[in-house]
């Protein structure tokens, strides 16, 4: 009888703009303080990429990373798959422009769209493919650019979110498997509180949704909030118990990076104590599907993981979409 094939995460890798905006920058655009976005997000600065740098160009760095720390080269890709919500184009495809920059022409490559838990569907897939036998080597990208989208008068929404990109390969493997278990959640009821109304059918841009702004993030950012806890629970809990391990098996903790106020639920809610938790939000702020690997990588690149040690990823977002995973890294 064959053995099951395994899912090996052999390197992961991210790439963050340059350009620095604080949230004293953010007090001379909007009417806000330094004071009230930290107390009430844990956010202090965030990154903005340049008018001529597409989210598949961040994506393109990642990547370039990831596959030097996965120590292979990019032919071996067989399939590349980007998580985002801000393409650089409605089509074609981010992950056929990064494609095209990775010079891996003929690879498969497609976008995922599950909002701030793209990569963990993200990794949910890759295991997919990899598991089947289709696909033997996969490139997972979580690139955004929320700033391309965000509305730079609405100061409800403009501290938020900011821009970044995380990139991990995958191989199959006969010996090992290091993605212990997915689990993913969706409820499509609650579009309307987190969404971007224009650029697709149900809104065709035309000039009146651009002069009412409808092309940019619209947030009811207290229900988004209520429902984000208990869902990230929720997820948390299932990939954990999907896993077999129990809480204390896990090193390392790394939430969607929405919220310092959401993540610190989250973890009281689980009793897991906050030094268990990785927390970047406060130089990152909300990068949508980049957080978690991008999280990820700098754990390992600062020395809290190490080679071997079990981590739960976690997220929530605008679907609204849940997820989690338990990976050994
Ligand atoms: N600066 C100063 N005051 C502000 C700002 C700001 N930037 N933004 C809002 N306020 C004001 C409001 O106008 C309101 O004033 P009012 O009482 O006079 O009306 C007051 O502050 C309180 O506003 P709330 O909305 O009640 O603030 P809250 O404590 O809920 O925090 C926040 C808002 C940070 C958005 C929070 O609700 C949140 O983080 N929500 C979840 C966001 C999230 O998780 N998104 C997930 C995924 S994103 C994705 O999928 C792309």
């Amino acid at each position: 009888m064959n053995k099951k094939i395994g899912v090996k995460i052999l390197g992961t890798g991210s790439y963050f703009p340059e350009k620095i905006l604080t949230n004293s920058d953010l007090e001379k655009i909007v009417d806000t303080s330094d004071e009230w976005i930290s107390t009430r997000t844990g956010i202090k600065e965030r990154r903005i990429s340049k008018k001529n740098e597409p989210t598949s160009e961040l994506a393109f760095k990642a990547s370039i990373e990831a596959l030097k720390a996965a120590n292979i080269s990019p032919e071996q890709i067989d399939l590349i798959l980007v998580a985002t919500i801000t393409p650089d184009m409605l089509f074609p495809s981010t992950a056929c422009f990064l494609q095209k920059k990775l010079k891996l022409i003929s690879v498969p490559a497609f976008d995922l769209s599950a909002a701030c838990s793209g990569f963990i569907y993200g990794i949910s897939t890759a295991k997919a493919f990899i598991e089947s036998g289709l696909y033997k080597t996969i490139l997972l990208i979580g690139a955004e650019e929320l700033s391309k989208i965000t509305d730079w008068t609405d100061r409800n929404t403009c501290v938020l979110f900011g821009d970044g990109a995380g990139a991990m390969v995958l191989s199959a493997s006969q010996e090992n498997d290091d993605v212990l278990s997915v689990f993913l959640g969706a409820d499509g009821s609650y579009s309307d509180l987190l969404f971007l109304p224009a650029g697709g059918t149900v809104c065709p841009v035309t000039e009146s949704t651009v002069n009412e702004k409808l092309h940019t993030i619209k947030m009811q950012g207290k229900e988004v909030f209520r429902a984000a806890v208990p869902k990230m629970v929720l997820a948390a809990e299932k990939a954990l118990e999907l896993s077999c391990k129990k809480l204390k098996d896990i090193k390392l903790f790394i939430p969607h990076q929405a919220n310092m106020r959401i993540i610190e639920a989250v973890a009281k809610k689980m009793g897991i104590s906050m030094d268990r938790v990785f927390v970047n939000i406060y130089k990152t702020g909300n990068i949508s599907s980049a957080t978690t690997i991008t999280a990820l990588d700098e754990a390992i690149k600062t020395g809290k993981l190490q080679k071997g040690d079990i981590v739960e990823l976690v997220a929530f977002g605008g679907g609204f979409t849940w997820g989690a995973t338990v990976i050994r890294i």
